[in-house]
């Protein structure tokens, strides 16, 4: 408890009228709430969830084979597929991935609402089931927002008038738009397939956006938001 109380985890306080010391929760610990509207508690048992914490036991046996990630050496495939057979499993990440995206989408909004001017459409690559872009859909009414993703994400979701969902992979093709915005995805793949992600994207953007600075890291989210004529 000390340590957690040292790290700004937990606080200690006096009981009002006498000497006694108690634990209470911080704006940090607070975040674990499970009622809270900003609660990043799916985030974190996902991530904690041994799906994805057993590969992390075997980095050893992963340098000396061929496989492409620690995923493989335990599951024999990406997480993605495992993902894509696994429902119970895809819902839990989605939700988790919403959790964060719940989380950071007002804070980016705010306070990059500069970043959006004069962006008439936008998709979002990898966007899962559109916590932000219903969120930049909501606050840039104008702006044709699309969510791109693979069919078992995004299949059964309902877009809105100025938001829709794709179907696709993003290694083959991204819908055109002014704008492309990223995030959580480029930390996830090999610096090839990086470039690979980054060329379907350029090759999405047909118009230059007068006064556009060319992209965004926003390294808050792992984001990155471009525009490049
Ligand atoms: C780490 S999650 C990030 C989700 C969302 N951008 C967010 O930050 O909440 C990565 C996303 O990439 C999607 N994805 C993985 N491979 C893809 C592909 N080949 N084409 C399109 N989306 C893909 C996954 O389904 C998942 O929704």
């Amino acid at each position: 408890m000390r340590i957690l109380v040292h790290s700004g985890f937990f606080a200690r306080e006096s009981l009002s009228g006498g000497g006694e010391q108690v634990y209470v929760l911080t704006d940090a610990s607070a975040l674990l709430l499970k009622d809270k509207p900003m609660s990043a508690r799916p985030f974190l048992l996902a991530m904690l969830n041994p799906i994805l914490t057993d590969p992390w036991q075997y980095l050893t046996t992963w340098f000396q084979n061929d496989n492409p990630t620690p995923f493989h050496v335990v599951h024999g495939m990406t997480f993605w597929d495992y993902e894509n057979q696994d429902p119970t499993l895809a819902h839990f990440y989605n939700d988790a991935m919403a959790s964060d995206a719940r989380l950071i989408s007002s804070l980016m909004i705010d306070d990059c609402k500069g970043v959006f001017q004069g962006v008439v459409s936008l998709v979002d690559v990898g966007g899962g089931t559109g916590t932000v872009a219903k969120s930049i859909a909501e606050a840039f009414p104008h702006m044709k927002c699309t969510v791109l993703d693979l069919p078992h994400v995004v299949a059964d979701l309902k877009g809105s008038k100025n938001l829709e969902y794709v179907e696709g992979d993003m290694f083959e093709a991204v819908p055109a738009a002014d704008a492309i915005f990223l995030k959580w995805i480029l930390h996830d793949w090999s610096d090839e397939e990086c470039v690979k992600i980054l060329e379907r994207c350029k090759e999405a953007i047909t118009r230059e956006v007068p006064g556009f600075s060319k992209y965004y890291s926003l390294d808050l989210m792992q984001s990155l938001f471009m525009c490049i004529p």
